[in-house]
């Protein structure tokens, strides 16, 4: 059976989690190449898969033997220079979110996909494949619970990572939000407000968490997230969507509960790993699969600009404390 060579750009945790799956989970593929500035990391990831190559820099794994398409786990910053070399090639792309950190970056990757006449770049919102989000959407596209009126979202790590910043609150953790809130909907989001309540105890000194976002959308409905990264018990993310005709609820938890000892309790995931599991197989399968015919199977390089506009709304909104408006170029023809 021929199977789908892969370049994994970035070995910190999401690409070492992606070439294990690719490695052990997600049939049709093989990591070929592994590429890190940290070359140590590379050996690391490669080491554990037969047959991969460890590099220090995206252009010598991309032009490795066997290459056929390109998965990009390195921090934002370094998407953009990757997705070009990979674009150069003609290879497809599966690019960690967030697809670029501005819409001008996003901007150019679109056009560079517009030159080629086809979309390759497919960016990792893996929400768009787990079981429940697919429940939801596919409950709202039936009408199951009437117009959306509201989605209630809330969004809780246990700890952050040192490097964090306020403004990734937004541009790295609420970005998941907005496209899901973007996909679920079928619609753009127009403008953003940020509300910065006292900082959590917990949070780390200079850092505004938690924080509370609203979104408007183009169809009228209000989104609002609470992005708490610091929350200290576990990882959790839910989403309330309530229509005219009823209200839907994911994320609750559906782990065993156990009784004892006068309670009753039950695990809640410690990590997006291990909460969005299946949907990053689910995704990395999807894609395998598309990608071995050139194409994507997901949220697309349009999806991860809207994402990025979003974004950088927000942030205004909350360097301002003013409501933002989300200026979004029109949608090109191959995007539609
Ligand atoms: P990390 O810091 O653990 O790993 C990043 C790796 O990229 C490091 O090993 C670093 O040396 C390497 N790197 C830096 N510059 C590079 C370059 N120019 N070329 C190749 N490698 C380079 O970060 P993490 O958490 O793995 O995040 C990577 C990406 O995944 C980010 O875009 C992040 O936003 C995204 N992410 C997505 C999540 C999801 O649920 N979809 C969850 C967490 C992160």
């Amino acid at each position: 059976m021929s199977t789908l060579g892969i370049a994994v750009i970035g070995a910190g945790k999401m690409g070492a989690d992606h070439a294990r799956r690719i490695g052990r989970t997600v049939g049709g593929a093989r990591v070929v190449a592994v590429a890190d500035p940290d070359g140590d990391r590379a050996k690391e990831v490669a080491a554990g898969l037969e047959g991969a190559g460890a590099h220090t820099d995206a252009a010598a794994a991309l032009a490795a033997p066997g290459v056929e398409a390109v998965l990009i786990a390195s921090p934002g910053p370094a998407h953009e220079e990757a997705i070009g070399l990979a674009l150069a090639r003609g290879l497809p792309v599966l690019c960690e979110k967030p697809l670029t950190p501005d819409p001008a970056g996003a901007l150019r990757v679109l056009e560079a996909e517009q030159r080629l006449g086809r979309r390759l770049v497919q960016v990792g919102f893996m929400r768009r494949h787990d079981a429940e989000y697919e429940e939801l959407k596919g409950l709202l596209d039936a009408g199951g619970i009437g117009r959306p009126l509201f989605l209630h979202c809330r969004h809780r790590n246990a700890a952050s990572p040192s490097f964090f910043t306020s403004d990734m609150l937004i541009s790295d953790s609420v970005v998941h939000e907005v496209d899901a809130a973007r996909w679920l909907l079928g619609q753009e989001v127009t403008a953003v407000s940020v509300f910065s309540p006292a900082p959590s105890a917990a949070a780390p000194e200079g850092l505004r968490d938690p924080r509370f976002v609203l979104l408007e959308t183009s169809g009228g409905a209000l989104v609002d997230v609470e992005i708490f990264v610091n929350c200290g018990f576990g990882y959790e993310v839910r989403c309330e969507a309530v229509g005219e005709g009823g209200s839907a609820e994911i994320g609750g938890g559906t782990a065993m509960a156990v009784r004892s000892a006068g309670r009753r309790s039950e695990a809640i995931a410690q990590d997006f790993t291990v909460r969005f599991a299946d949907a990053y197989d689910r995704q990395l399968r999807r894609w395998v699969a598309a990608a071995a015919q050139g194409g994507v199977a997901g949220p697309d390089a349009w999806d991860g600009y809207a994402a990025a506009a979003v974004c950088e709304a927000g942030l205004k909104a909350a360097h301002t404390g003013v409501r933002t408006a989300v200026e979004l170029v029109e949608r090109p023809a191959l995007y539609r």
